[in-house]
C-alpha cells in the first residue's frame, strides 16, 4: 500500500486530463480547452525552452491570496515527457467566452456592460498591484506588476466578469527584498508605455505598476470603441492598428508613441454620451506621457464605479 502522505501534491500529480480543442497559438506556446473528470479546464502548453516563463507563472499563482474572482484561477501544473519531447503544462479554469479581445471582435457592448467589464478588470489589476500585509511574511501578498497587460490577457466569464490571465512576465515586489535585476523591454510592443519603448532601465515597483496602467488605458479605449453608447459602432481594431497595422516594429512604435506622442483616436461621438464623455479624461490620464501623472488601478476602479452609478444609459 502507498502512504497517502507520500502522494504527490495536486500541482505535481499526473492530472487525468484530456485535451479537447486548440484555442490559441502564439509565441508562448498554445492554449487548449481540456477535460478533467469533473470540469473543463484550460491548458497552456509551453515548449521546454520557455521553462522560465512557466515557472514564473506558477510562482505568481502560488503567492498567498491569489484566489480572487478577477484573477484567473490556477489549478495545477505538470511536466509531460514522452520519448521525443517534453512539454510544460499549466492548468487553469476555462472560460468559454475567451479573451476580451476576441469578445470585442465579435460583439459590441452596452454602456452597462462596458462599466461591468471595466470595473471587474480594474478590480483585478488593483488587487494584483496591491500588497496585502501580514505579520507572517509567508502569508503576505506582495505587489505584483503584470508587464503584459492587454485585451488578449483579460478573460471573460459567462456573466462578462473579467479576470486577468497570463503571469509569465509578472514581477512580485516582496517588501524588504532588494531589486537589482536588469529588465529589458518585455511585453507586447503595441501596449508598451513610452518609457519602455525608450528603453529606460531603472524601474522600481511604482514604475512597473504605471507601465501596466498605460496598457490599461489602451484596453479601456478598446472597450469604448465597441460601446453602443449612441449610434453606430465601427468594427474592432487593436490600439494603434489604424496607425501601424498588425505587426508594428519596435521602431515604428517608438516613433509613434515616444516621438510623436500619438495615442488612439478619441471618437467625437463619445462627447455626446454622458458616460463615454466622462471616461475620456480617465483613459487620457492612464496613458499620460508622464508616468507619474497616470492614475492608479484603484483610482480608475473608483471612477468607473461612480460613472456606472451616475449614468444609466
Ligand atoms: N484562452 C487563454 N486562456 C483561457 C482560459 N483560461 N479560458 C478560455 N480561453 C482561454
Amino acid at each position: 500500500t502507498v502512504d497517502p502522505s507520500l502522494a504527490p501534491t495536486p500541482s505535481q500529480s499526473s492530472l487525468n486530463l484530456q485535451l479537447l480543442e486548440l484555442k490559441a497559438k502564439g509565441r508562448y506556446g498554445s492554449v487548449w480547452k481540456a477535460q478533467l473528470p469533473d470540469q473543463y479546464v484550460a491548458v497552456k502548453i509551453f515548449p521546454l525552452q520557455d521553462k522560465q516563463s512557466w515557472m514564473s507563472e506558477i510562482d505568481i499563482y502560488n503567492l498567498p491570496h491569489m484566489k480572487q474572482e478577477n484573477i484567473l484561477h490556477f489549478i495545477g501544473s505538470e511536466r509531460r515527457e514522452d520519448t521525443l519531447n517534453t512539454e510544460l503544462w499549466l492548468v487553469t479554469e476555462f472560460h468559454e467566452k475567451g479573451s476580451l479581445c476576441d469578445y470585442l471582435k465579435a460583439n459590441t457592448v452596452t454602456w452597462a456592460q462596458l462599466c461591468h467589464i471595466g470595473q471587474t478588470m480594474t478590480r483585478g489589476l488593483a488587487y494584483l498591484h496591491d500588497e496585502i500585509p501580514s505579520p507572517i511574511h509567508s502569508q503576505a501578498k506582495p505587489a505584483v506588476a503584470h508587464r503584459d497587460f492587454k485585451s488578449k490577457n483579460v478573460l471573460l466569464k459567462q456573466d462578462l466578469t473579467a479576470c486577468i490571465a497570463d503571469f509569465g512576465l509578472a514581477l512580485k515586489f516582496e517588501p524588504g527584498k532588494g531589486f537589482n535585476e536588469t529588465h529589458p523591454q518585455v511585453g507586447t510592443r503595441r501596449y508598451m508605455a513610452p518609457e519602455v519603448l525608450e528603453g529606460a532601465i531603472c524601474f522600481n515597483r511604482d514604475s512597473f505598476l504605471r507601465i501596466d496602467m498605460y496598457a490599461c488605458g489602451l484596453v479601456i479605449w478598446e472597450l469604448m470603441t465597441r460601446c453602443t453608447g449612441d449610434g453606430p459602432v465601427k468594427e474592432y481594431h487593436l490600439p494603434f492598428e489604424a496607425e501601424v497595422g498588425l505587426q508594428p516594429t519596435l521602431e515604428e512604435m517608438q516613433t509613434l508613441v515616444v516621438t510623436q506622442k500619438v495615442r488612439p483616436a478619441i471618437n467625437p461621438s463619445w462627447e455626446k454620451h454622458p458616460g463615454l464623455s466622462k471616461l475620456i479624461s480617465t483613459v487620457e490620464e492612464c496613458w499620460d506621457q508622464d508616468a507619474e501623472a497616470r492614475l492608479s488601478a484603484g483610482c480608475v476602479l473608483e471612477r468607473l464605479g461612480q460613472l456606472s452609478r451616475n449614468v444609466n444609459s
